[in-house]
């Protein structure tokens, strides 16, 4: 295979080196395309644009893979936990035992906020959705963090990747609370931490929450598939923030801002919403996905849940899921509808050519809600669960930013497309 590409312009040739990833995916770069020819690539929405180098997360999107740090995301759901798949995804590799141990300690150390952050929480109106309450108590919390102003250093990095972890489970619960008018939970050092989350969401200061195992088992699994997924629009966010040098909880609060838009992780209460219309109208599914065919109407209804920029096939934490979901509503002796109607959707959508010929498949927020919604979890939570899941891989993505010693700001560029140049004009003379 060629090791370079040519590309001819005004009469010359450029030589583009071709960077082999370890997967054997192959890349043009085009770092030199600018000083050689004076053009510069066009990618809108970056279909074709490699943005970094990364070791942390591969993905082949036709054959439906996801591994992490090299393992298959079937292992880590089968065999790991969600604080383990951390580690794995921030720092490379599986956890020692002590190695462990040291990571927990940390995720406790750190699980409860500053008392004066809850003067935070007074500011917002009950109607905030929890996403908005979020991305500013992370930002908050920073406040609180001194060192985040410091030069980037290795070992305090651990305490506060450990911190943002820990803490931002107890700013998700707390901005439950608030937003329903429902007084905090403290954590409790004897819960480790998807059993923290569970009791601060929904212990109440006279009763603890006792937790069903098929609802740790399934919370913790749903934080686990959501740990990374490479380039998407909020690791890509958190990675342009980071690039700035902006520290990591400021990083992580954008990503987070990124990641609540319904063709992203908000999609998780998008798919429900949906699905409850479609009950509500006494539809099987059929006529919703006709609309959704003829791209009808305000908002050209798609259908949620369905589809990704990467995957060309089965998202394999969606079959995870789809699994499990029927597991955990066996066990739990809910019966659903809403299941019912998405099993229908996704049978009549995989059989249909408008589908077929796109490559639209489930992806992980399709039945990701369902499985939510049966375990207790408010649907304006949903996104927040992906939010806090989704935390390892930002972290490991930002130290990837700082760590590299030839980083430099993100910056594309554009191709202009506005007025030429044009003189201002006083306002009394103006038509
Ligand atoms: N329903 C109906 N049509 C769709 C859908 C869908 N869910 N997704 C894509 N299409 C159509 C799209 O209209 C286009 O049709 P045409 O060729 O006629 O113009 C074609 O399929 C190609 O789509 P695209 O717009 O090029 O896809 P994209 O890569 O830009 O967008 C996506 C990916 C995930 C934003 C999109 O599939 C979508 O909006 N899906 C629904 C929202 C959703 O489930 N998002 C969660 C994504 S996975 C988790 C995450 O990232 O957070």
């Amino acid at each position: 295979m060629s090791d370079t590409a040519k590309l001819e312009l005004d009469g010359r040739t450029l030589e583009l080196p071709v960077i082999v990833g370890t997967e054997g995916e192959r890349a043009l770069d085009i770092r030199e395309l600018r000083n050689q020819t004076g053009c510069i690539s066009y990618d809108e929405s970056y279909g074709n644009t490699g943005s970094c180098q990364s070791a942390i997360t591969f993905i082949d999107g036709d054959k439906g893979i996801l591994r992490f740090r090299g393992i298959p995301i079937e292992e880590l759901a089968e065999y790991s936990s969600f604080v383990e798949t951390a580690y794995l995804i921030i720092y490379g590799h599986l956890p020692a035992q002590v190695q462990r141990q040291r990571f927990s300690a940390l995720l406790t150390e750190y699980q409860t906020i500053h008392e004066d952050m809850k003067f935070h929480f007074e500011g917002f109106p009950s109607s905030a959705h929890p996403m908005a309450i979020l991305s500013a108590m992370i930002n908050a919390a920073s406040c609180f963090i001194p060192e985040l102003t410091r030069n980037y250093d290795p070992v305090a990095f651990e305490r506060i990747a450990a911190r943002l972890i820990s803490q931002v489970r107890t700013l998700a619960a707390y901005a439950y609370r608030k937003s329903h008018g429902l007084p905090s939970i403290y954590p409790k050092r004897k819960y480790a931490y998807t059993q923290n989350f569970l009791h601060m969401m929904f212990s109440s200061p006279d009763e603890d929450y006792e937790i069903h195992p098929a609802v740790l088992k399934a919370l913790d699994l749903i934080f686990l598939l959501h740990a990374d997924h490479e380039q998407n629009c909020s690791t890509s966010t958190v990675r342009m923030v980071a690039s700035s040098r902006a520290n990591l909880f400021a990083s992580a609060a954008a990503g987070v801002c990124a990641l609540w838009g319904p063709l992203h992780g908000g999609a998780n209460q998008a798919v429900i919403e949906m699905l409850k219309e479609i009950q509500e109208t006494g539809d099987d599914g059929s006529r919703f996905l006709e609309k959704v065919k003829r791209k009808d109407g305000e908002h050209r209804a798609k259908l949620m849940g369905f589809g990704h920029r990467v995957y060309k096939s089965y998202d394999p934490r969606a079959r995870i899921i789809k699994a499990r979901c029927d597991e955990v509503l066996e066990q739990l002796g809910v019966h659903d509808p809403l299941v019912d109607i998405a099993k229908k959707l996704e049978e009549t959508a995989l059989r249909d050519p408008y589908f077929l010929e796109r490559k639209l498949y489930p992806n992980v927020d399709f039945y990701s809600g369902l499985i939510m919604q049966a375990i207790g979890i408010p649907l304006d939570m949903f996104t927040v669960i992906f939010a806090i899941g989704r935390m390892p891989g930002w972290i490991a993505n930002y130290k990837e930013v700082i760590e590299d010693p030839g980083g430099r700001i993100y910056r594309p560029r554009q191709i202009y497309q506005g007025r030429a140049l044009n003189h201002y004009t006083p306002s009394d003379i103006r038509c």
